[in-house]
């Protein structure tokens, strides 16, 4: 069994921050120790000085959508190269969306994405199941999908027409989820009334992609939020709000935690960092188009997404990574340009996966806005614990899955397409300089990026059937 020894370096979890050496045995944390108090080194296959550097926990997102077919096209990353970026950035474990189609059963959509990652991810990678056709048989299958290690299910109030949810259909899920234990995550806008905007939009001649966010404004956000937090509360489930945006939702989500209701809620990374502006650059603003969309006056709902992961109103930081490409993909031809004569075409998601660590590294430890526990909190030991994977995940600790960062805290670099390893043509952050960088990156103990290249394989991955909520009040 292969012996590492990472040396030197300071231990960052979400509660402590140590001078310590980390052993690793063969696919698990071994022991932690003072630096000089042992002697690992003259039995160990590997040392890793750390010298210097931070050696936190693997990142945790719990938010991708590889391959994911949407809005005409598919996302252009595959469950290989999405996993492997995901590797690059310092992610060790992704939970990935399966998708019930209309008129499909629950558990086909959960095969047919089990089908599609097996064999072929860098990382450790986990399910959550989207409900796009509540009907009886599909309440039934999420009693299957959650012995199969699927406890979390993903409803919208988005979309009419595509994986849209009526009121009703919603609460008879979060029944369902009363009944299993398992969490419902919402994506919380108001499809309906968006819909009217977006027709109305059209018939004015207003196409360009910028329309795709002020047809969707955050009002509409912060209403859809609400109702969905108060279905949960009647129906007495766990619900978590994904990729939120905007102060108007943040504030319901805020209401219903000091009222003590299991609600939780993560942003993304193109939320604390991207407005609405980034929309308005012609016909290039379709490289932004995501939902909900960035926000006019970004900077206030910025500072409040910023405070709200400081404080604990919100819980997580995830990607929502759903990459479309620029220029023609090479199998799907056209991805972004299919919007050319309509924003409403133009199919919706960012690539992110790979940027995530270093970008909230960036803005929240080194510009003062989160501390270096906390950090690791909403990127890795929140994510374990919200969906069913901790201590083996989201800790550095004895029995962990060695699952390893070493992260230099002061490389200044500068993100670009050129150098990211996600299989898109642009990056949202083309050109930002940001001050910390991950170094080495260990899945279950083995070295799969270092000295800047990729040592790991496809396959290397495993499927991870998860538990409950571990984060319930
Ligand atoms: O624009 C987005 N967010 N695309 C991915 C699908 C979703 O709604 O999460
Ligand atoms: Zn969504
Ligand atoms: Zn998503």
């Amino acid at each position: 069994m292969p012996r590492s020894v990472i040396k030197g370096g300071t231990v960052v979890t979400s509660t402590e921050q140590m001078l310590s050496d980390v052993l690793i045995d063969d696919e698990k944390i071994a022991a932690l120790a003072a630096p000089d108090s042992h002697d690992w080194e003259a039995g160990a296959d590997k040392v890793i000085d750390a010298t210097g550097k931070y050696v936190i926990p693997g990142g945790i997102d719990v938010h991708t959508h590889m391959e994911l077919p949407f809005g005409g096209t598919k996302a252009a990353d595959t469950f290989e190269t999405g996993t492997r970026a995901a590797a690059w950035g310092g992610t060790t474990t992704i939970i990935d969306f399966a998708v019930q189609a209309k008129e499909q059963n629950l558990m086909d959509g959960f095969e047919a994405w089990m089908g599609k990652a097996d064999g072929n991810c860098a990382i450790d990678y986990g399910f959550h199941l989207i409900v796009g056709d509540v009907t009886d048989q599909s309440l039934k299958e999420m009693d299957i999908a959650f012995d199969e290690g699927v406890t979390s299910f993903k409803m919208f109030m988005a979309y009419p027409g595509v994986f849209y949810s009526t009121d009703g259909e919603i609460f008879r899920a979060m029944q369902k989820a009363t009944e299993n234990g398992s969490t419902i995550m919402m994506h919380a806008e108001n499809g309906i009334a968006i819909d009217v905007l977006v027709e109305q939009a059209l018939a004015r001649g207003d196409t360009d992609p910028i329309y795709h966010g002020l047809t969707r404004p955050p009002i509409l956000e912060g209403e859809a939020t609400h109702r969905a937090i108060k279905l949960a509360e009647l129906a007495g489930c766990p619900i978590y709000i994904v990729h939120m945006s905007a102060t108007e939702a943040l504030l319901e989500l805020t209401m219903a935690r000091d009222d003590g209701q299991n609600a939780f809620g993560e942003t993304c990374p193109q939320y604390l960092f991207l407005s609405l502006d980034d929309l308005g650059n012609g016909y290039e603003g379709a490289k932004f188009v995501c939902s909900p969309p960035m926000r006019d006056r970004a900077e206030e709902h910025q500072e409040a997404l910023w405070k709200g992961l400081a404080t604990n109103d919100l819980q997580i930081v995830s990607t929502d990574h759903c990459p479309f490409c620029w220029g023609d993909h090479p199998e799907f031809g056209t991805q972004k340009q299919l919007g050319r004569d309509s924003f409403a075409s133009i199919p919706n998601g960012l690539p992110g996966v790979e940027n995530r660590m270093e970008l909230i590294y960036h803005g929240g430890v080194h510009e003062g806005r989160l501390g270096l526990n906390r950090y690791v909190e909403v990127t890795s030991t929140t994510p374990a614990k919200m969906f069913g994977l901790y201590p083996q995940k989201g800790t550095i600790a004895v029995g962990s899955d060695a699952d390893v960062v070493v992260f230099d805290p002061d490389e200044v670099h500068t993100l670009s397409a050129e150098t990211h390893h996600m299989w898109v043509d642009y990056s949202c952050y083309e050109g930002l300089e940001i001050t910390g960088k991950v170094e080495t990156v260990l899945s279950r103990g083995k070295t799969i990026i270092e000295d800047g290249a990729y040592h790991g394989s496809a396959g290397d991955g495993r499927y991870l059937r998860r538990g409950t909520n571990q984060y319930l009040i």
